[in-house]
């Protein structure tokens, strides 16, 4: 009877003895890993695909703890040299003594979901470009200081006042400058650790998201209000999330032909559930989803980046510091967009 179910399982799955031998495989998942079931019945789930030293490690680990994991974008080398790229999970199986004898683990293809987390080659790519920034930024910064002292002393010693209006020009922009080079610099604090109620802070953000939108914007929410509190700074959390919030808002705003402008937030938990290499038992998550017309294509893959902008008026440092903020917290920001449904997800790990 389970096997006749789980053979017509569109989902992949595979299931070890303890010492990772294949006892069985469906048809999904000889699909899904090119390789035919008669052949690899008795042999290592390393015959049939290999991801790294430390996925086996995990494997050990989860016979040993008896704790299921899921990990996120596995890129698994198949017997037919290509690659593939899933999410997947393993659910250790109990025995008749409490421990773990068997292993389930369930394939999931990739989707769109763009995936920004400690992990991605993308991160690093990023993570290069930020310090660059970084560096860049606080040369700017440095002289910025000289030149509005030497600006102020400059005009004590005019009479003429339009003269002084020339030294208070250098001021003010040299404030400009240095407003938009600190926010560049993103955060300067680490994170201040207290429980904060995520509903709190989507409240707070929605308040300032109405008032900006002038009632032009439906706002739902769809919470889930058995969500325990979680970690962080919700000065720094409520910055994150306007900053995505906005751009929703921004976007809904500039499309003149839809009368029926809507963002929803979504809360809910997720439970065992990977961020970076991190596995945690239980994850927040809020999702922002818009009705606008999405996300311009040529963006999507650079959109966390400092200074990408769709916007003539944009500085493109929004999304690039909600996610700063975000990692922080240990979490991660997800996207996914089409038109008619811009979606982003703030995943934060919830201390059990
Ligand atoms: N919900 C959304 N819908 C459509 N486009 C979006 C959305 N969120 C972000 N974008 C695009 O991503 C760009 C980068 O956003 P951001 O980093 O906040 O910088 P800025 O808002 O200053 O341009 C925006 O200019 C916009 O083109
Ligand atoms: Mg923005």
């Amino acid at each position: 009877m389970h096997t006749t179910l789980t053979d017509h399982l569109s989902t992949a799955i595979v299931k070890l003895d303890r010492h990772f031998i294949i006892e069985y495989l469906n048809p999904a998942a000889e699909m899904l890993l090119a390789v035919s079931r008669r052949r690899v019945y008795g042999h290592s789930i390393e015959n049939i695909f290999f991801e790294d030293e430390t996925s086996i490690a995990a494997l050990h680990s989860a016979i040993e703890s008896g704790h299921a994991f899921t990990k996120r974008e596995a890129r698994l080398l198949l017997t037919n040299d290509k690659t593939l790229q899933v999410d997947y999970t393993v659910t250790p199986l109990m025995g008749t003594e409490s421990n773990a004898e068997h292993l389930l683990i369930e394939f999931y293809p990739r989707g769109r979901m763009q995936r920004i987390s400690q992990e991605d080659e993308l991160l690093v790519t990023h993570k290069n470009s930020k310090e660059l920034i970084r560096g860049l930024a606080h040369e700017i910064k440095n002289p910025l200081g000289g030149i509005r002292g030497a600006a102020q002393l400059i005009s004590r010693s005019f009479q003429d006042e339009e003269l002084k209006d020339y030294t208070q020009v250098i001021i003010e922009e040299s404030d400009r400058l240095r407003d938009l080079v600190d926010q560049l610099l993103g955060p300067r604090q680490l994170p201040k650790n207290e429980l904060t109620n995520i509903h709190r802070v989507a409240e707070r953000v929605n308040q300032l998201v109405d008032v900006e939108a002038q009632g032009k914007i439906r706002i739902e929410r769809d919470y889930d209000p058995s969500i325990p509190e979680i970690n962080g700074d919700s000065d720094q959390l409520i910055q994150a999330m306007l900053n995505i919030m906005r751009n929703a808002m921004q976007a809904l705003l500039q499309d003149e032909t839809n009368n029926d402008k809507r963002i929803r937030i979504v809360t809910r938990t997720l439970r065992q559930f990977t961020i970076g290499s991190c596995h945690h038992r239980l994850v927040c998550k809020v999702s922002i989803i818009d009705n606008g017309p999405g996300i311009p294509a040529h963006l999507i893959k650079t959109l966390f980046y400092p200074m990408v902008s769709g916007r003539p008026e944009g500085t493109g440092l929004g999304l690039s510091i909600a996610q700063s903020i975000i990692n922080q917290h240990n979490g991660l920001i997800e996207c996914s967009s089409k038109p008619n449904q811009t979606q982003f997800n703030i995943l934060l790990p919830i201390a059990t």
